[in-house]
């Protein structure tokens, strides 16, 4: 687990998470989880017996939308704050987990169908490798993976890491936070490299911002 992520877990729990749960009030992101709930659910063409982990669930909407949905879903964080919002939000299933150092079956007690990572852009290349192989031992044979990457595409003002990872230490404007805090970007190739060996591209896209490249969004099947 590198310096980078402890550092950004050590700014959520000192108020940062606060400040990201305070900011749904200003903007709820209704149209985004929507979007994300619809893609989830056609990933997994409706069928509610698949067993769903979420990695870094943060404020716990998508693991919400998809309870409400009778998916059989585990919300997971490291930040205290993040879980007990979760739980406010009345999420059934709320594990305390770090996914680069915790044990995956100890803490879920089997392998998942489908886990998602979301807008969880504070991985280096190490962490990336890392949650790639967690994954992939996670899940069951034909299992599926869901996560994003922020573009390094639309960040060519990124510094340059000395394992090579592009990053940024930012506040973001549009969230009100105190900190900063990292931010890695990675192109598809980078992507292509993490998932050799491991997984094959069930759906890819790019979407966010007036480009629609900001992120890149992929389901992968564990090979
Ligand atoms: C930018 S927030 C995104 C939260 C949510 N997925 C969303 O889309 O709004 C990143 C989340 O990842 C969590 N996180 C970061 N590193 C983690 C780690 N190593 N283990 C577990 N959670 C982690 C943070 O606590 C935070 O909830």
């Amino acid at each position: 687990m590198s310096k980078d992520n402890t550092r950004t877990i050590e700014m959520y729990n000192n108020g940062g998470a606060l400040e990201y749960i305070n900011h749904k009030a200003i903007d709820p992101e209704t149209d985004k989880w929507e979007r994300l709930f619809k893609y989830v659910d056609t990933g997994l063409n409706g069928d509610r017996n698949k067993f769903i982990v979420e990695f870094g669930s943060g404020t716990g909407d998508l693991a919400k939308m998809l309870q409400d949905q009778s998916y059989d879903i585990v919300a997971s964080d490291i930040v205290d704050d993040f879980l007990e919002e979760q739980q406010r939000m009345g999420i059934n299933n709320v594990v305390k987990y770090n996914f680069l150092t915790d044990d995956f079956i100890k803490t879920f007690g089997k392998k998942a169908d489908l886990i998602i990572s979301w807008r969880n852009p504070h991985l280096n290349i190490e962490d990336v490798k890392k949650l790639f192989e967690v994954v992939y031992n996670g899940l069951n044979d034909d299992g599926l993976f869901i996560i994003n990457f922020q573009n390094a595409l639309v960040h060519p003002d990124a510094e340059i890491a000395s394992d090579g990872t592009k990053y940024n230490y930012l506040i973001l404007k549009d969230k009100q936070t105190q900190e900063k805090r990292f931010y890695a970007y990675y192109t598809k190739e980078d992507i292509d490299n993490f998932r050799e060996g491991l997984f094959d591209i069930v759906e890819y896209h790019n979407e966010g911002g007036a480009e629609k490249l900001n992120w890149h969004v992929l389901t992968l099947k564990k090979k």
